[in-house]
């Protein structure tokens, strides 16, 4: 049985790792540490492989690499190129069983945008039927004012927005053709579902969005959202954006300090990267930066990444993976943990790989390995 089927879309146009040597270096983006510090660490197309098990926890599955956005700190256009195929339901159902008896806890579906997926509600429905402990699902909200609901009902328990800015023409440029009131319209639908807390992300960029950080926050507190703030990451297309655009997040701090107790801003222990901070007025409000340039978080990161192809990827930043497609659609689920095992000998030592700030995470396509 064949069961990756063809799509009616162009051929891939996405960039692929440079061959040869890999080089890293210390946060150059920020004109610290003396600029390009560069250092051989490995010879073949893979970061430094020294992470060994404890097995992941925690894993991004990417159902489809197609996205009806082109965010312009994500893709060049609407027409960069599609991967030609994806793993029919079944075979998902294996790799979800495979993952389970890996040790998978947590699963985050991602895209692309995943709700674009003609069979979201039976995939989140399979990892409930599995009863993995955390089922999470990131969106960008364009087809979710009709799928909240079917979402909430077939199990999953948290949902994540991508909302950039608050004005319907900015929504529409760095979207590329965005329709912000169909957004708010499936934040209303996913409010009323019952997901709480929704999670906002807000990718800040000088220049383009960051007058509103102060304006969104209070928009998402209204709603008993919480705000999350991201540094523009040196991955695809925002690599181009970095030096002109990046607001670090110690500058988003000091803009919201008003807003904000003075206390360090602490990880949610076994969730994703983002740090909190309470609100001033209400303690149970919370806002959230997430500092991918000017900071990395390598040294805690226990995810694995599956992509829309049955691809084990052990990084966001480097386009290493392991191919587990086979025992997908054969139900080896031996097999899958073998791989997942081998993924993760590739995970990059975390001590010294610095994630989305290394040269090789400009050559990755952020919309195909889903954030
Ligand atoms: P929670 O479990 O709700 O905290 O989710 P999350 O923050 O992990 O998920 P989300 O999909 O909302 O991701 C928010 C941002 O964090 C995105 O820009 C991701 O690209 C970024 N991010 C998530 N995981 C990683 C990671 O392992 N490395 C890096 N550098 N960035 C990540
Ligand atoms: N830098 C920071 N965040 C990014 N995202 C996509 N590309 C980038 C980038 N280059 C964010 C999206 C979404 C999340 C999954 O990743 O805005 O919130
Ligand atoms: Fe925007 Fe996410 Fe689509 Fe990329 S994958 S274009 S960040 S909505």
């Amino acid at each position: 049985m064949n069961a990756l089927f063809p799509a009616p879309i162009e051929l891939s146009g996405q960039a692929s790792e440079p061959s040869g040597t890999l080089v890293r270096r210390r946060l150059p983006l920020l004109g610290g540490g003396g600029g390009l510090q560069r250092k051989l660490i490995a010879a073949a197309p893979s970061a430094t492989p020294s992470k060994a098990p404890p097995p992941p926890r925690s894993v991004r599955v990417s159902v489809t690499d197609r996205c009806d956005f082109a965010c312009t700190y994500c893709r060049p256009s609407h027409r960069d190129g599609y991967v030609d195929g994806r793993l029919q339901l079944g075979v998902w159902r294996n790799m979800f069983e495979g993952l389970k008896k890996a040790g998978v806890r947590r699963v985050r579906l991602t895209g692309g945008e995943p709700l674009i997926h003609p069979e979201i509600v039976a995939i989140v429905r399979e990892l409930s039927q599995l009863g993995f402990e955390d089922i999470a699902l990131t969106t960008n909200a364009s087809q979710l004012a009709h799928l909240a609901k079917p979402l909430f009902e077939a199990g999953l328990h948290r949902i994540n927005i991508s909302i950039d800015t608050l004005d319907p023409k900015r929504f529409e440029e760095v979207t590329r053709g965005g329709n912000l009131t169909k957004v708010l319209a499936g934040v209303d639908a996913a409010l009323e579902a019952g997901f709480a807390p929704i999670k906002l992300n807000t990718v800040v960029l000088r220049g383009v969005n960051d007058d509103e950080i102060e304006s969104i926050l209070l928009w998402a507190w209204e709603r008993r959202m919480l705000p999350r703030f991201l540094e523009v990451m040196p991955i695809a297309e925002g690599a181009k954006l970095v030096r002109e655009h990046l607001v670090p997040v110690a500058e988003m701090r000091v803009r919201l300090a008003p807003h904000l107790v003075s206390d360090e801003a602490r990880v949610d222990p076994g969730l994703g990267p983002a740090k909190y901070v309470a609100s001033r007025r209400d303690p149970s409000l919370r806002v959230g930066f997430i500092s991918g340039t000017s900071d990395t978080y390598c040294d805690t990161c226990d995810r694995l990444r599956v992509s829309s192809q049955g691809v084990l990827r052990p990084c966001l930043a480097t386009d290493d993976g392991v191919d587990a497609s086979a025992e997908a659609i054969g139900g080896d689920l031996h097999g899958i943990t073998r791989r997942i095992a081998e993924a993760w000998t590739k995970k990059p030592d975390g001590e010294v790989w610095k994630g989305c700030t290394e040269e090789t995470a400009a050559h990755v396509s952020m919309r195909a390995i889903g954030g």
